[in-house]
């Protein structure tokens, strides 16, 4: 079955899920898919916001047919963003609808001569510029570095559907319902917080113009490249994003350590059950070999606290937790309390890096980093108890 489904009357959602792939960005686990999303307007002029993969070419250009068979032309492709999972069928898209206008914005067109070598029936828009289509007018507002440079929204003013491009986006196939209120909304706002955290977490300051670009808009559909169509209470979701994209999180805590033989997961443990005796009801615990970054920097941005312990590994931090440290300074960690401990058997290499990790993102400690000698000693215990009562009152303060 190929299907489209009618957003409005006259805008479909004719998108594409991916159960198949593994990994995103042959990188970031898909355990339950992901959903490529592309919007038909039909109106006097039919476009396309948007398309899918190369690979997702079959199911894409069905649905597509479906609707305006194979004799109506597509007379605009709108460019939101270039990434090749939403742009990979341009070619074959222009190839079918020869007369098809290409719409995005300057540097949109730099990278579709890149990619794929097409230089004509470009139209250039900019800040504010309109596109009849009939009774649907398409607005367009540049939002670079949501999640690419050239990326950009349409906005359309008959339905008041905001087409976002990556921005509230989120992993997950749509396995039936493609609404928020036709889906399990708790499990798709976690799978959009990953969606973030990973994939436009480095952006905040861009993620906050965009949301002060827009906040005038009124807005009855917020239609995202990615997961479901938030048309219930579009202003939930902005209001997740905001507060994602400056790094406010909640009470509680995400506790990561690396460990080869259990001593610094047994140090881990002992400051969960210390916080919990403090009150702490949201404290994440994870062995950082076991489980995949992206749900470990999903549940920090969740998170007011973070905790991190590792063991030393010839002189340095154990790998993955080196692989954590290195992705939370590059999307710019803030606004966190900090802990640090480990373990080490003659000359150290794990709390020492964690320490130069937390200069370098400008976070001090809440408490003494603990460091073990090879297993934990009394005054061990009194420190890592220390450090969950720092880190309890650290939340506490934060409400
Ligand atoms: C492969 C390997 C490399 C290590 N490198 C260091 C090191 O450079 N400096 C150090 O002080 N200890 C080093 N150690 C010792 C461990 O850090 C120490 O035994 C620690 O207590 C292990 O913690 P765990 O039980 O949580 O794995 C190393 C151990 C192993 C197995
Ligand atoms: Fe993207
Ligand atoms: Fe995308």
């Amino acid at each position: 079955m190929y299907n489209s489904v009618n957003i409005t009357k006259d805008i479909c959602w004719v998108g594409v899920n991916d159960r198949q792939s593994r990994v995103f960005e042959n990188l970031w686990p898909l355990d339950h898919g992901v959903a490529h999303n592309s919007y038909l307007i039909v109106d006097d002029k039919v476009a396309l916001v948007d398309t899918a993969a190369e690979g997702q070419a079959g199911d894409f250009f069905r649905k597509v047919e479906s609707i305006i068979g194979t004799e109506k032309e597509v007379d605009y492709l709108i460019v939101n963003h270039m990434e090749p999972d939403h742009s990979g069928l341009m070619k074959a898209l222009l190839d079918r609808n020869p007369d098809m206008k290409i719409v995005g914005n300057k540097k949109t067109f730099g990278l579709i001569e890149s990619f794929y070598g097409i230089t004509s029936n470009l139209v250039e828009v900019k800040e504010g510029d309109e596109i009849q289509l009939g009774k649907h007018t398409l607005k367009f507002f540049m939002t670079p570095m949501v999640h690419w440079p050239e990326t950009m929204v349409t906005y359309e003013t008959h339905t008041k559907a905001l087409f976002s491009g990556d921005a509230f986006g989120s992993f997950g196939s749509l396995d039936g319902g493609i609404f928020d209120d036709e889906v399990n909304l708790s499990f798709f706002e976690e799978e959009m917080r990953r969606y973030y955290s990973n994939i436009v977490g480095k952006y905040g300051a861009p993620v906050q113009r965009a949301i002060n670009k827009l906040s005038s808009l009124d807005i009855n559909y917020i239609c995202s490249t990615h997961g479901p169509i938030w048309r219930t209470e579009p202003s939930r979701v902005i209001s997740l994003y905001d507060k994602w994209s400056k790094q406010e999180g909640e009470e509680g805590a995400v506790i990561v350590y690396g460990t080869m033989y259990g001593n610094t997961a047994k140090m881990a443990e002992l400051i969960a059950q210390s916080l919990s005796e403090q009150g702490i009801k949201n404290i994440k615990l994870y062995d950082s070999s076991k489980t995949h970054i992206s749900y470990i920097l999903r549940d920090i941005w969740k998170y007011n606290g973070l905790i991190i312990g590792s063991c030393a590994y010839n002189t340095n931090l154990f790998p993955p937790i080196e692989a954590l440290t290195e992705k939370l300074k590059h999307v710019g960690l803030k606004n966190k309390s900090l802990g640090i401990f480990g373990t080490y058997s003659w000359s150290g290499g794990g709390v020492n890096n964690l320490q130069k990790f937390a200069d370098e993102v400008k976070i001090s400690p809440v408490a003494e980093p603990v460091e073990a000698k090879c297993a934990t000693c009394d005054s061990d215990i009194n420190g890592l108890k220390n450090l969950a009562q720092k880190m309890a009152e650290s939340l506490k303060s934060d409400k």
